[in-house]
């Protein structure tokens, strides 16, 4: 059979519905189409580029990286950028080690991978991974199967078998599942994101804390789209106070190359043995010496503080728009990472945002999501906030 082939797309596989523009450039938090017309970017390609286009030391540091001419060696040897990624992460969270790989799906078959062999290791066998309605996790066999859409899912059943998915907030369900017989994990988002920007109750990750410790399960937070910044603070965790067994990261990472991560503590690693688990790519030196200039970036002083700082510029137009305008149900969120819930599907007011040169994505049929680059000005943040409300009001 012969696949079609659009105008639009070429000889692209059409898994995509690509919008109009085609982009040539970028510069700050716009990007620039071909036609010249440049676009106020509240996507961060989903969540992406934390320090928008052209930023100069992550442009340096990639240089410089190239400049060595060593991109790839492969993990069969060692090179200096991936340790000293590896080290900035261990020393500013929970974490002891740390597995690289290429992208958020990947970090969640890790994390699976890892938590199945520590509890083999303890002689457990547990093998069932606990998930949550709304979830989203990536679209590889295992992460799909743990991602709550049942329409991603069913065109290629069966997926990994043993996962159970509850309800955020639900601690009597959460009490009856998570066991001791069967639970090897239970990973949460502590915001969910693609599932409309929903926060996860700090009390109810407590209880899934203290249900995991309970039931000899690993605690796995997917912070591949609310970590490294997006919410104001380096971990969307740490304003909860819980810290998970494992963490998996991805989207911001390395500034826009593809890069994954899997932390894990001391407990959990010890069960970990050479071979078991492996990925060709992952944390090589010109990826990893780009995460470092992000994350050197994201940990200069300061930056943090200006990134709550700006939410809060966000949440007071979002909030005099919630209460001047029909459409909007609901608003969420904190840092730069906002969800707006509409009574109108989503599609329809990021389509009309982008004949205004803004661009903006759903999280979900009836929220728009705004994630621009962490390094967004005040004056772009409210341009684009005014454009959105001209929109709202159309
Ligand atoms: C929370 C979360 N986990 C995992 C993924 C999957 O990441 P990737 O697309 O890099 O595989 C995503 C992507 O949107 C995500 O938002």
């Amino acid at each position: 059979m012969t696949l079609p082939v659009s105008e639009d797309t070429g000889s692209l596989l059409e898994v995509y519905r690509p919008a109009g523009p085609v982009f040539v450039g970028g510069e700050g938090s716009r990007l620039i189409a071909e036609d010249g017309r440049r676009y106020l970017d509240f996507v961060s390609g989903i969540a992406v580029n934390a320090l928008g286009y052209g930023d100069p030391a992550f442009d340096d540091a990639v240089r410089a990286a190239l400049d060595t001419g060593l991109v790839h060696t492969s993990n069969l040897y060692r090179t200096v950028p991936g340790t000293e990624l590896a080290a900035w992460l261990t020393e500013r969270s929970f974490a002891d080690r740390v597995f690289f790989c290429n992208s958020g799906a990947e970090a969640n078959e890790g994390a699976f991978k890892f938590a199945r062999r520590w509890s083999r290791e303890r002689s457990r066998d547990k093998v069932e991974i606990v998930a949550f309605r709304g979830s989203f996790h990536g679209r590889t066999f295992g992460a799909l199967a743990a991602t709550d859409r049942s329409a991603f899912q069913e065109p290629f059943q069966p997926l990994m078998p043993g996962v159970r998915f509850l309800s955020v907030g639900d601690v009597g369900e959460l009490g009856r599942v998570v066991s001791g017989e069967q639970t090897a994990a239970v990973i949460i988002e502590p915001i969910l994101a693609e599932g409309g920007i929903l926060p996860v109750p700090h009390e109810f990750l407590q209880s899934v804390r203290e249900a995991c410790d309970a039931a000899e399960a690993l605690l796995i937070f997917d912070e591949v789209q609310v970590g490294l910044g997006r919410t104001g603070r380096l971990w969307a965790h740490d304003a909860s106070g819980i810290e998970p067994d494992i963490m998996t990261l991805a989207k911001p990472l390395a500034g826009g190359l593809p890069m994954g991560a899997v932390l894990l503590t001391d407990r959990v690693a010890s069960a970990i043995q050479p071979g078991d688990h492996a990925t060709t790519f992952g944390g090589g030196p010109l990826v990893a010496s780009a995460a470092l200039a992000v994350c050197r970036k994201i940990g200069e002083p300061g930056f943090l503080e200006a990134v709550r700082r700006k939410g809060e510029v966000v949440s007071e137009m979002l909030g005099a728009i919630a209460l001047a305008n029909e459409k909007v149900v609901a608003v969420r969120g904190t840092g730069l990472l906002w969800g707006i819930e509409l009574t109108v599907p989503a599609a329809e007011i990021v389509s009309a945002a982008l004949d205004r040169q803004l661009l903006l994505v759903g999280a979900g049929p009836r929220v728009v999501r705004l994630v621009p680059p962490l390094t967004t000005t005040d004056e772009d943040l409210i341009e684009g906030v005014k454009i959105l409300e001209g929109v709202l009001q159309a």
